[in-house]
């Protein structure tokens, strides 16, 4: 079976169509990758319109499973308990981005109360849109984080306008012409997959 991975928050405009975008893309190289649109503004699946992204973007309906590789789910801001119930079990790995501002902070850790509740273990929290230095609002949250025994990944993903112009063109960060941190960005999905495929690697298969 298929690894699963979720994208999920409390929060809307924290980053979780672009991780999921990309966060399927730097798996690529480990097989097959579909991603799954679970969100009804179907924000992914317009990514996915000029027919430049290396993966196939399926909704829910027209998804039908995978026998391999990875399947990555985004998911819309503020699910039900239901919704965040199934999307756990359904998932390998619940992802949880924030940027670092308070109000996202706060929502990530509503997020991550609920998940505690339902008993729900197999998340981590990612920081995104961290501002360049000398900015030290991205060390800050991360600080933050920890000193609230949030589990969260070591990388981060830094703030840059080329993942506007990514989704706009509809196509991956590292395609964007014309701006050298595009191509740094895409570094920091490359770190997030080996991290994820760490987790994975050491996590106990729910699918099989
Ligand atoms: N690292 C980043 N740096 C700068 N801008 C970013 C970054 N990540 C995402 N964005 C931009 O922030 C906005 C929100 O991102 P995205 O759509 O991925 O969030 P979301 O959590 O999926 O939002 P929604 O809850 O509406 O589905 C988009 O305009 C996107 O281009
Ligand atoms: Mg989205």
């Amino acid at each position: 079976m298929a690894y699963v991975i979720g994208l999920l928050g409390y929060k809307g405009g924290v980053g979780k169509t672009t991780t999921a975008i990309h966060l399927a893309a730097a798996l690529l190289k480990r097989g097959e990758v579909q991603v799954v649109d679970g969100d009804s503004n179907g924000s992914a699946r317009l990514w996915a319109q000029g027919g430049n992204l290396p993966f196939p973007v399926r909704s829910l309906l027209q998804f039908r499973g995978a026998d391999d590789g990875f399947v990555v789910v985004d998911s819309a801001a503020r699910p039900s308990t239901a919704e965040l119930t199934d999307l756990a079990e359904f998932c390998d790995l619940l992802i949880v981005p924030s940027n670092p501002e308070g109000m996202s902070l706060d929502a990530l850790q509503q997020t991550v109360h609920r998940l505690e509740d339902l008993k729900i273990k197999h998340y981590r929290a990612l920081l995104t849109m961290i501002p360049p230095a000398p900015s030290k609002k991205g060390i800050e949250a991360r600080t933050y984080l920890i000193e609230n025994n949030i589990p969260l990944f070591e990388t981060g993903i830094r703030r840059t306008d080329a993942f506007l112009d990514a989704s706009t063109q509809g196509s991956l960060v590292y395609e964007v012409k014309g701006s050298r941190v595009a191509k740094v960005a895409w570094l920091d999905f490359e770190a997030l997959g080996t991290e994820v495929l760490a987790f994975l690697d050491s996590s106990p298969r729910k699918k099989s």
